[in-house]
């Protein structure tokens, strides 16, 4: 196909992951840590669990934005590609910066992704493979060539640290995958998205959104943390694993002997090794790594991904599903077959280069609230002709005059 420039469009576009990276606080918290805060055991932790330690955010300035640019950089440096041709960012969090902006508009200005548009995406622990399916549709669709899709969390601060139930699961984190368009077969083959938001109170932080507005007494009852009827959810989480995986590899025309990787979200041992007894899939075929992160929502696939790579455990024509649950209640599941060499040696010179990108994007977004701020006091002296002239040249050199 031939567009209307005369470049070459293939007809059949395949969207691939080309880039990963993950981010994590340097402070780990173990199981025995957490023994002396709340009523609970190392061994309790593990043996119902998995999980034997967390990395969480204590430095203030260590946020769920500043996680995820750091592991959206490392995406692109895989990828050897600048930020300035990234088309769109997506960020799945369950812990974002602020109800708005969104905390992917916030990566796009530090990354200096001039280009971009950026969102949120909410489908708790699920949605990083909803972001993963909408990216895919995007570039299938030609709307878009190179997208991020981020998961990104520090919930350690929606966690209540006096509640044994809550606190021993979760853990902070981000994970960041580039995905390019290609006309190579292959990457995203088929997914499956699903949600019952009849179980939305088996999960849920109760205030800080509309129903439930802060007040003092949200704050001093606690309906800003997590809450959660760990059970239920189990019980959800079991079936619903194996079900998502099972539809979306028979979208994929696949059969279960054909998967050579299977990255569950890495909630609960004991989840992930039951949904597989299920699925009847060696535990070989499967990654798990939350005994090092616990439970980090949207961020547990992608940054398993990344570990799964760097121990190379996945190779080129891997097909590999990946497969979540979460609040909502929500669940996804996609089915991809791996394209891109694990490895890319990206030159030192490249690194340098692109860092001093990172460093005038830091530039250009301080001049930007340096120059807004200036136009909108001269904006209130409109009529005098110099600073008509000064707020025109400011406004065409941000792009926002209106003609
Ligand atoms: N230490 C010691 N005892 C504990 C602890 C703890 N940290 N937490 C709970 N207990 C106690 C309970 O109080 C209970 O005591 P009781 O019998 O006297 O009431 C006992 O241990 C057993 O509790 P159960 O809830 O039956 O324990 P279970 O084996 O189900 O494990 C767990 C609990 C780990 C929470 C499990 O139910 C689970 O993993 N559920 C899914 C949670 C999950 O994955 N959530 C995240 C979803 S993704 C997202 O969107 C964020």
């Amino acid at each position: 196909m031939t567009g209307d420039n005369g470049t070459y469009r293939p007809l059949q576009r395949y969207a691939h992951i080309t880039g990963w990276g993950k981010a994590l606080p340097e402070r780990v918290i173990t199981n025995k840590d957490l023994a002396q805060i709340v009523d609970t055991t190392d061994e309790w932790i593990r043996s119902r669990t998995g999980i034997e330690q967390r990395h969480v955010a204590v430095d203030p300035d260590e946020t769920t934005a500043t996680l995820g640019m750091k592991a959206a950089r490392d995406a692109l440096h895989v990828a050897d590609l600048p930020a300035s041709k990234v088309d769109l960012i997506i960020c799945a969090t369950s812990s974002p910066e602020h109800i708005f902006p969104s905390t992917a508009s916030i990566i796009q200005d530090s990354l200096g992704a001039v280009r971009a548009g950026a969102f949120d995406l909410s489908a708790a622990c699920s949605g990083f493979v909803y972001g993963l399916t909408l990216a895919n549709s995007m570039i299938v669709t030609g709307q878009s060539d190179n997208i991020l899709v981020i998961g990104a969390e520090t919930l350690s601060r929606i966690t209540d640290w006096s509640d044994r139930n809550t606190c021993v699961l979760f853990g902070d984190g981000a994970g960041a995958v580039l995905l390019q368009a290609s006309a190579i077969p292959g990457g995203i083959m088929a997914s499956v998205l699903g949600s019952d938001g009849s179980g939305g109170d088996l999960l849920t932080v109760p205030a800080g959104g509309s129903k439930q507005p802060t007040t003092l007494e949200t704050v001093a009852s606690g309906q800003h943390f997590i809450k959660m009827d760990g059970r239920a959810v189990f019980r959800f989480a079991t079936r619903v694993m194996a079900e998502a995986s099972r539809e979306a590899l028979a979208k994929a025309h696949l059969d279960i002997n054909d998967v050579d990787v299977v990255i569950p979200h890495q909630a609960n041992l004991r989840i992930i090794q039951s949904s597989m007894r299920q699925l009847k899939l060696p535990t070989d075929k499967v990654f798990i790594n939350l005994q090092n992160y616990g439970n980090t929502s949207t961020a547990s696939i992608p940054i398993a991904l990344c570990d799964a790579l760097d121990e190379e455990r996945i190779k080129v024509n891997d097909n590999i599903v990946m497969v979540g649950f979460g609040a909502g209640l929500t669940w996804a599941a996609t089915v991809l077959k791996w394209v891109a060499p694990p490895a890319h040696d990206v030159p030192r010179w490249r690194a340098s280069q692109r860092s001093a990108t990172y460093s005038l994007a830091r530039v250009r977004s301080r001049f930007l609230r340096f120059s807004r701020k200036v136009e909108g006091s001269l904006v209130a002296e409109q009529d005098s002709g110099w600073s008509k002239v000064l707020t025109d040249r400011i406004s065409r050199w941000r792009g926002t005059k209106e003609e």
